[in-house]
């Protein structure tokens, strides 16, 4: 256990420190973004204001760079002027110039720009969607008039997933454009792609010249993508890819590029997409918990739910450690991945007769039944590290030639292994998971004949092939398998809770499908890796939390489509009082193959759509509570400005709102070292039935007393608020536990349950 978050750790800072050591250029120049003091309110969006403000910002780069002539002048340093989310701008700057501006009036911080990573044909059918027309996804009109920008590495806009038959018209108070670029033509979008845009400024500071990556809009995942019959990778997993948002616009903002994503582009598209007016932000991106007044994505969502905009995000994958959850801002919805119930496999029968179960979507041409031939098998065992992980380079060609290749997973991505092997000569490859990958299941498309075991398997595998003179094997394919034993689960890679910079709130919020998902990609500009015979497949299969987070965007426009007026907390409510906490089989969603799921891993549960349009009762949150809840948190006047832009007094806040909590609708408490009680507030809003009662429904965490006061909510009205309160008892520290409070209507109509995770820790102070 001990060396496995070592490990873990050591990985966690290797990527930390990476974008650090590599952002400054030659002159010592490097990227910042600059966050200045609001000057004077004006509405944006009008030109003159833009134009104003631009000139603003760029006052204090004259006041802060020397002026070397006319080719460089200060101006030239500027890279964006951002209005909408963001006050403030960003510039490239030596190290003595950012520490100038710091000091000047007017300035409310200097950060160094950062990097941060990129974190259907089936999914829609597992959620319980269906053409049904009675159906939730039905009364909910499909998604239609919402609007979805997407941040991410861009759309492929030939993709299939674009088509707009039977779009609705694009609303009329879209403001957006569509960009041109050099493997992006403007006349690319239409009803169903309604904008594009690319943001790579940041990206170049970065990284001056790259021909491979084209400044262009190109490959997506659709959240809302059309209907595609009988999309497939290559014949495999053949389906519908199908956005869960069918009807539901598509705004796509190009932030990341070959080497990831920074949060200067970041910004700069969240602070368009905000103003071209969309109504659910997809961010599929993000790196490692930070403090939320650094954090740009943080920073920019805060403003976007101000004006009502819902912001979703990945949890990221660095699960299954603790607190690895990134994106943790209260007022966005932070989403964990979860394995559906869809296999591929691809068995691996050794020379002994034994079968290991493993699995593959190779998309080459493969007799699917008898596999490919019986090869010798070769790992590295004794060999290097570079050997044993396959990385591109290190392979000799002499040992490898011809035979199947066992690869450790790590350091690599899959499928670049999959290629090195190739390189090498090898014929097939196994990936051998490591103890930290467990029995994790990702399915990659790859280059030669492979597949992906388990540890358990890897481990067998290896003693075969050390005890074994000439060990062979050879690859079965079985093709696609729906009915998977234990699915919805948690994802081993998806990230966990509980928070590092905020305890009491619990994240991730919910788990969405993002394992396995077969998503749109481009069929001409792809990375190799699709390519078979020169056929390119417009799908591949892809996993992660940046898969998850598509399909909650989907749903929030889903709920947005259908409830026009509600507000993003009682959209992301209504999402997270309804999810599942029970699998296909009725019992607990599992944490991989280990165990049962816990909130940290799962939030509130499994997405369920079709539940969601219709919780019953939802928890709202004025915005106004964020800055009260930053304050009962301990931050200061500054951190909280740099967040809402705007000036808090705190004493005075919590002098006015004593005893005050975050109406989040999880419930989780981070007990003192001598604490012993706690109090939440709650209230709830009934957008149920008119004439309702609710009753509580508790399952205290162990060795916690939980009250709720009253123990039932009776409604008369629509729209109508009931406040309670839940007080918690834990007389002695212990570990983690966790329980729940659902509300459950009774009489007639008394369908809704309203169910809240209640989630206990204690930290350390
Ligand atoms: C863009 O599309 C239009 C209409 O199809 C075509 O006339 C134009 O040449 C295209 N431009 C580029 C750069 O491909
Ligand atoms: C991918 O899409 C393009 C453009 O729509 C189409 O011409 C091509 O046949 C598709 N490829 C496959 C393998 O389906
Ligand atoms: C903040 O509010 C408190 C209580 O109302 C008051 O005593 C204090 O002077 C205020 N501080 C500032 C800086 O305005
Ligand atoms: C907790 O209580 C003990 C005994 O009353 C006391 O010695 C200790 O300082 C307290 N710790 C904190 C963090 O308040
Ligand atoms: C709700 O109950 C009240 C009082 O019992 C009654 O007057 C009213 O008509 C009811 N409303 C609905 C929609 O049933």
């Amino acid at each position: 256990m001990g060396l496995r978050w070592l490990f873990v750790f050591f990985h966690l800072l290797l990527f930390c420190l990476l974008p650090v050591l590599g952002s400054a250029d030659a002159q010592g120049m490097q990227t910042y973004i600059v966050q200045l003091r609001p000057r004077e309110a004006g509405s944006s969006g009008d030109q003159a204001m833009l134009a104003s403000k631009m000139h603003w910002h760029l006052s204090f780069l004259e006041k802060s760079v020397p002026w070397e002539g006319e080719e460089k002048r200060p101006s030239s340093r500027l890279l964006y002027s951002y209005h909408t989310v963001f006050d403030g701008f960003a510039a490239q700057l030596s190290e003595e110039e950012a520490a100038a501006l710091r000091e000047l009036p007017g300035v409310a911080s200097v950060r160094a720009d950062r990097r941060v990573e990129l974190h259907t044909t089936y999914s829609y059918k597992f959620l319980g969607l269906n053409f049904c027309p009675t159906g939730a996804w039905a009364r909910s009109g499909f998604g239609g008039g919402t609007i979805i920008g997407v941040l991410d590495t861009g759309v492929w806009p030939e993709n299939p997933s674009f088509d707009d038959r039977g779009m609705p018209p694009v609303p009329a108070r879209w403001q957006g454009v569509c960009q041109g670029g050099e493997h992006f033509n403007a006349t690319n979008c239409n009803r169903k792609l309604i904008g594009a845009r690319f943001y790579s400024k940041g990206h170049r500071a970065n990284y001056p010249t790259n021909p491979s990556d084209a400044v262009s809009l190109m490959e997506y995942v659709p959240p809302a993508g059309a209907s595609v019959a009988g999309a497939s990778v290559l014949g495999v997993g053949a389906g519908e890819a199908r956005g869960v948002a069918p009807a539901a616009h598509v705004a796509a903002y190009k932030v990341c590029w070959f080497n990831g994503c920074y949060s200067s582009d970041i910004l700069a598209g969240m602070d368009d997409a905000v103003r071209d007016g969309v109504d659910v932000l997809s961010l599929s991106l993000g790196g490692f918990p930070i403090p939320l007044f650094e954090d740009s994505i943080a920073i920019g969502s805060f403003r976007a739910t101000l004006r009502g905009v819902s912001v979703v995000c990945a949890a990221g994958n660095n699960g299954p450690s603790p607190s690895s959850v990134a994106n943790e801002a209260p007022w966005v919805i932070t989403v964990g991945a979860a394995t559906l119930d869809r296999r591929f496999p691809a068995y691996v029968r050794l020379g002994n007769g034994r079968i290991l179960y493993g699995e593959s979507m190779y998309p080459g041409k493969v007799d699917l039944k008898n596999g490919g031939k019986e090869l010798e098998l070769v790992y590295a065992a004794g060999g290097t590290r570079e050997e044993m992980y396959c990385i591109k380079g290190a392979l000799p060609a002499a040992a490898f030639a011809g035979k199947m290749v066992v690869c450790d997973r790590g350091i690599t991505g899959r499928a670049d292994k999959g290629e090195a092997v190739k390189e090498a000569g090898g014929a097939a490859m196994i990936l051998a998971n490591s103890e930290i990958n467990q029995q994790e299941d990702s399915v990659d498309a790859h280059v030669l004949p492979s597949t992906l075991i388990g540890y358990r398997e890897a481990v067998e595998l290896k003693n075969y092939i050390s005890s074994t003179q000439r060990p062979v094997a050879k690859i079965v394919f079985g093709g696609t398998r729906i009915g998977r034993a234990r699915a919805p689960a948690v994802a081993l890679f998806s990230a966990r809770g509980p928070s590092l910079t905020n305890p009491s709130v619990l994240k991730p919020d919910v788990i969405a499908p993002g394992v396995n998902i077969i998503a749109a990609w481009p069929g001409n500009l792809g990375p190799s890796g699709l390519e078979d015979d020169g056929r390119r497949s417009n799908f591949t299969v892809l996993s992660g939390t940046s898969m998850a987070c598509p399909h909650v965007s989907g749903i929030a426009a889903l709920i947005r489509s259908a409830h026009p007026s509600w507000s993003p907390a009682m959209i992301r409510s209504a999402i997270m009082t309804t999810a599942d906490v029970t699998d296909r089989q009725g019992k607990p969603i599992m944490d991989g193959d280990g165990g049962k799921a816990d909130a940290y891993a799962m939030g509130a549960g499994h997405v369920n759509p079709a539940r969601a349009v219709d919780p019953g009762l939802v928890y709202d949150i004025d915005p106004a509570d964020y800055v009260t809840h930053l304050c009962t948190l301990g931050y200061t006047h500054m951190e909280i400005f740099k967040i809402s832009h705007a000036g808090v007094n705190c004493t005075a806040v919590l002098q006015r709102n004593a005893g005050f909590s975050l109406n989040y609708p999880s419930m989780s408490v981070a007990f003192k070292t001598n604490a012993t009680s706690a109090v939440l507030q709650r209230t709830v809003t009934n957008v149920g039935t008119p004439n309702s009662t609710y009753t509580a429904h508790v399952a205290a965490p162990h060795g916690v007393k939980v009250r709720v006061s009253p123990t039932a909510l009776t409604f008369s009205e629509f729209g109508e608020k009931k406040s309670f309160r839940v007080t918690l008892d834990a007389p002695a520290p212990r570990d983690n536990a966790e329980g729940y409070l659902v509300w459950k209507q009774s009489g007639g109509q008394g369908k809704h349950r309203v169910r809240s995770p209640i989630a206990v820790t204690w930290v350390v102070d």
